[in-house]
């Protein structure tokens, strides 16, 4: 591990205020509030097209806003360069459909973000990709290319590749839901362990067991806003708003 700065668990370390966003007359984030401290497991869920994915893209500067502003470790945004490659480094995405590069072996995957980005020598960057493959079980798969894996797998190997980047925080944009039903828990099981091990993580999922396993907070989006947020239990149970009543019919019914 390289060192971290001191730091102590439960002060702020993402935080969005009055962030707003259009596409063209699309108001898809509107106000939006959010503070995500150290260590904190924050469950973002909402309806399709609500900009749970825009939300997160916005935090690694994938998506640029309108207007508000957005701080990581009490630093703006950086526009370009070399510093926010920094930026992306530190804030780690595991995005639904993967994203590993298809022509470079599990293991190149993993180490490639380090020696680029942090740079490190090829031989230790080699040595913490095979320790991270061994903590998400696919060490022996590590010379394989990405297709010969399993998508559980897959996924794993990219949670992987971005605890190699020693990041502050990994943001999860739905990364179960490619999934074939049978591998969702191997993936989870991961992710349940990260938060175990207090990795602060903003996670986009509909996976209420995660939720209730490993969120401290669960934030539900609707139409661009934050409607309501608080702890799972009382969010699963007992809803606030119409609109997360609803909505929770609507995932709980099937
Ligand atoms: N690059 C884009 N250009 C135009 N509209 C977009 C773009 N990305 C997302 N949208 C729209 O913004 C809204 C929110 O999208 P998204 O953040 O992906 O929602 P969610 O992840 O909650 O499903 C949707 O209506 C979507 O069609
Ligand atoms: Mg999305």
């Amino acid at each position: 591990m390289t060192s971290e700065p001191d730091h102590v668990a439960g002060e702020p370390l993402v935080v969005l205020e009055d962030v707003n966003k259009h596409f063209g007359e699309l108001h898809v984030l509107q106000n939006i509030n959010l503070t995500i401290n150290r260590g904190e497991v924050v469950v973002v869920i909402g309806p399709s097209g609500s900009g749970k994915s825009t939300l997160c893209r916005a935090i690694n500067r994938l998506e640029t806003i309108d207007d508000g502003r957005i701080t990581v470790d009490g630093k703006d945004l950086p526009a370009e360069g070399k510093a926010l490659a920094k930026l992306r480094a530190d804030v780690g995405m595991v995005f639904q459909s993967f994203n590993l590069f298809a022509h470079k072996t599990i293991l190149d995957n993993v180490t490639l973000g380090p020696i680029k980005v942090r740079k490190q020598k090829p031989a230790a960057a080699r040595e913490r990709a095979m320790e991270l493959l061994r903590r998400v079980g696919i060490d022996s798969q590590a010379s394989k290319l990405p297709a010969q894996l399993s998508g559980g797998q897959q996924q794993r190997v990219a949670i992987a590749r971005a605890l190699a980047m020693d990041p502050k925080v990994i943001l999860f944009d739905e990364p179960t839901s490619a999934l074939d039903p049978e591998m969702v828990n191997e993936v989870l099981d991961v992710m349940v362990d990260l938060a175990k091990g207090g990795m602060t993580m903003v996670v986009v999922t509909h996976e209420m067991g995660f939720a209730r396993k490993a969120a401290n907070r669960v934030v539900f989006m609707a139409d661009g806003q934050i409607v309501e947020e608080s702890d799972p239990e009382s969010f699963f149970t007992n809803p606030k708003s119409s609109r997360a009543k609803d909505f929770l019919g609507k995932i709980l019914s099937h």
